[in-house]
């Protein structure tokens, strides 16, 4: 059991405070309300109200909000703190998702920089920031395993990958949290939307999620454990129907797995008006019934819908939901709210607000996350980066001047003006006697003009408003008008480096293909312009890999690499095997797959340990070349094979990975230990197993290459 979140003297002084609270005090813990307004201050003051979003007209992030602010959030504390009967302060939520001031990387980029501890960094950049601003409870990180870029919210997480999701989930609950969630620039983390979200049937937010529970606790549970681990405040319960239970009523998922199984101390948030919405999900009569469903299931405070707060006193009485079932969704409330220091310093200092915004480290780090986070996809005669023959660049495409889009889903107190636009960036960055002539985005024009240039860095993509919550999309082109602007350009005889923006892998085969050089830099953030000007000029290499698997086209999802082999896999002349016969099945670029501005040689795979125990560790080594002209940071990546199970394994599973960085001929021996425990998975009976066997093992650069060997569990 986690025991960061059990403190004796927290423990006594929750206990003592329950002691003293009504049965309608007791109730109004359990509340969230959506806002808060003048009005509410009479609820505030008796005690219905237990938390509050902050300023939430921002409709799932897609417009700018009143801003957070210390001011607000001391006026309604003074209400609840100084003219309540129990003086209970109230937690105040934000969807801070990836930096409050000082925007970051969108969260999928986040992971392409294989970096956990700068994303620990940028967490506490972000808890720092937006504590000034009264915030103390931020509704992130999102820990959604994704596999299906049509739907939007895959821009929010980390990707497709278990391991790669957890290293992270971990960093960024250390990150906001901290080892005390009572200091100042501390807050309560929420690892959302437990559980499986990411699966939505034909990738439409919201839409039902059909899978067995092996597969749930293999891919999907594993991140939200390792946030439980790292000592996670709170949990949001997922909107969507999970094989027949919705979240919001799924005790096994929300009691016997979160909270029995695993020890989570924590409380458990609906997401938004979930508690209600199992009336449309057809499990619940009414309100009533849903309050009853929900608080019986394990969901200790209701999101905005009022079910809680206008039903639980008559369940509690009625005997339908049991007082001591309350009693310990209070506690867990009461001891988050303890544990963040609210008791004690219920208000915020409004002059910290000017001294820690956007602060010129603050903007380091993040240029330094979108360098890392930015994929070099194709780079042919290594174009990039710029040398001495590149005397004329022209920029144009629809992003070229982007601001604001830069910040990608879910940034409400992002400011448009505090980016400099990836145009701009590419001027300030060129080097003496480079001339660079920014070009309108009208491609027509910007054509004409670019023939007189070296090379055109055309920037495309995605707005932000294809991202983010309720934002699925049925194709994974390029919007509307960019690919004819891409095969005009390439029809005219330029010289291509396309710079794509987006919050979602997109099946750019053609785009690729015209292009000499392909930059994704996804949604980059506040620095994201700096940082696409620092690859092109060769200030920054890149080092970024992919972290979700890019289709080939949309009629491959959902295609990932830690696939399982079926009976009939597709090889080389076999008719009957599992793909299509109208494209290859395999994607257009695999997970873990990124090129540098040097290049690596792996050589000489040692496994000190070609048998070890189910108790035992594995010892694996390789030794890594840098082969080429220039420094270069590799992300050597560790992955296994379980050749037979008593269940079927997948053909590949992330177990390690480690950055490299490297001078021009310089080699190096990289390490890998792999704990035993490492390799458990859902048995026959779905509950997690450690089987004896034979492993293959890989160490490369990517989920598709690597040195080969084997080993086996005794
Ligand atoms: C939204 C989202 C969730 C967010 C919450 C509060 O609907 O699903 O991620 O944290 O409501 O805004």
């Amino acid at each position: 059991m986690p025991d960061s979140l059990v403190n004796p003297a927290v423990e006594q002084r929750v206990n003592e405070l329950i002691g003293r609270m009504t049965l309608e005090e007791k109730v109004g813990q359990t509340s969230q309300l959506m806002r808060l307004t003048e009005e509410d201050k009479e609820a505030v003051r008796s005690g219905k109200v237990g938390s509050s979003i902050f300023a939430s007209t921002a409709w799932a992030g897609k417009d700018m909000p009143p801003s957070a602010q210390a001011e607000f959030s001391n006026e309604f504390q003074r209400v609840a703190v100084e003219e309540s009967r129990l003086g209970i302060p109230l937690l105040l939520g934000r969807d801070v998702i990836h930096g409050h001031r000082t925007v970051f990387p969108i969260p999928l980029a986040q992971a392409a920089a294989w970096d956990p501890d700068l994303v620990e960094q940028a967490a506490s950049i972000a808890a720092k920031e937006g504590t000034a601003d009264g915030i103390k409870w931020f509704f992130t990180p999102m820990l959604d395993i994704a596999r299906d870029p049509r739907w939007g919210r895959v821009a929010e997480g980390y990707g497709e990958d278990p391991f790669l999701g957890s290293a992270n989930a971990a960093a960024a609950v250390r990150g906001y949290q901290g080892e005390d969630m009572a200091a100042v620039d501390k807050v309560a983390a929420c690892a959302k939307h437990y559980a499986g979200y990411g699966l939505a049937e034909g990738g439409r937010d919201y839409d039902r999620v059909e899978i067995s529970m092996r597969t749930m606790r293999d891919v999907y549970l594993p991140p939200f454990h390792a946030a439980v681990k790292a000592g996670v405040a709170t949990i949001m319960s997922a909107f969507h129907d999970f094989n027949g239970v919705p979240v919001a009523a799924n005790r096994q998922l929300l009691t016997d797995i979160l909270k029995k199984e695993w020890g989570f101390q924590g409380f458990v948030v609906s997401d938004w008006n979930a508690v209600m919405e199992l009336c449309e999900h057809g499990i619940a009569e009414d309100a009533a019934h849903a309050a009853a469903l929900a608080m019986n299931a394990g969901v200790d405070m209701d999101m905005v819908s009022l079910a809680y707060v206008n039903n639980l006193v008559e369940l509690v009485r009625s005997g339908k939901v049991p007082e001591a079932v309350l009693d310990e969704a209070v506690r867990r409330i009461l001891r988050i709210k303890f544990l963040t220091g609210l008791f004690d310093n219920p208000y915020v200092d409004p002059d910290r607000a000017g001294k820690v915004m956007l602060l010129p480290e603050h903007r380091s780090t993040a240029r330094k996350l979108a360098q890392e986070s930015i994929v070099l996809l194709k780079n042919k005669n290594n174009l990039l980066p710029f040398g001495e023959n590149i005397r004329k660049i022209t920029v144009f495409g629809p992003l070229a001047y982007a601001q604001a889009e830069l910040f990608g889903a879910w940034t409400l107190d992002g400011v448009g003006s505090d980016v400099t636009p990836i145009a701009e960036a590419i001027r300030e960055g060129a080097p003496e006697g480079v001339e660079v002539f920014p070009l309108s985005t009208l491609s027509d024009q910007a054509i004409y003009h670019a023939r007189y240039a070296d090379v055109a860095v055309i920037v495309v993509g995605e707005h932000p408003a294809r991202s983010g919550e309720a934002s699925s999309i049925s194709t994974l082109d390029l919007p509307a008008g960019q690919r004819e602007m891409i095969a005009a350009a390439h029809a005219n005889g330029l010289r291509i480096v396309l710079v794509v923006l987006a919050g979602r892998p997109l099946s750019i085969c053609r785009e690729v293909e015209m292009a000499d050089a392909v930059l994704y830099a996804w949604h980059p953030g506040v620095e994201g312009g700096h940082a696409v000007a620092d690859l092109l000029f060769g200030h920054a290499s890149p080092s970024g890999k992919l972290p979700i698997t890019f289709p080939r086209s949309v009629g491959q999802v959902p295609i990932y690499y830690g696939r399982k082999n079926t009976g009939r896999p597709l090889r080389p002349g076999v008719l009957f095997g599992t793909g299509y016969i109208d494209i290859p099945v395999t994607p257009l670029f695999p997970f873990g797959y990124g090129l540098s501005y040097t290049s690596f040689h792996y050589d000489n795979l040692q496994i000190a340990t070609p048998r070890f125990g189910v108790d035992g560790k594995g010892e694996f080594s390789v030794e890594i070349t840098n082969t080429g002209p220039r420094a270069g940071t590799e992300i050597v990546q560790l992955y296994v094979r379980d050749l037979v199970g008593s269940v079927t394994r997948p053909v590949k599973e992330l177990k390690g990975f480690q950055r490299v960085t490297l001078q021009p001929g310089e080699t190096r021996q990289v390490h890998f230990t792999l704990p035993a425990e490492d390799l458990a998975f859902a048995g026959l009976d779905d509950l997690p197993t450690i089987e004896p066997g034979k492993f293959h093992v890989w160490i490369g650069p990517n989920s598709d290459e690597g040195l080969q060997g084997e080993f086996e569990l005794i």
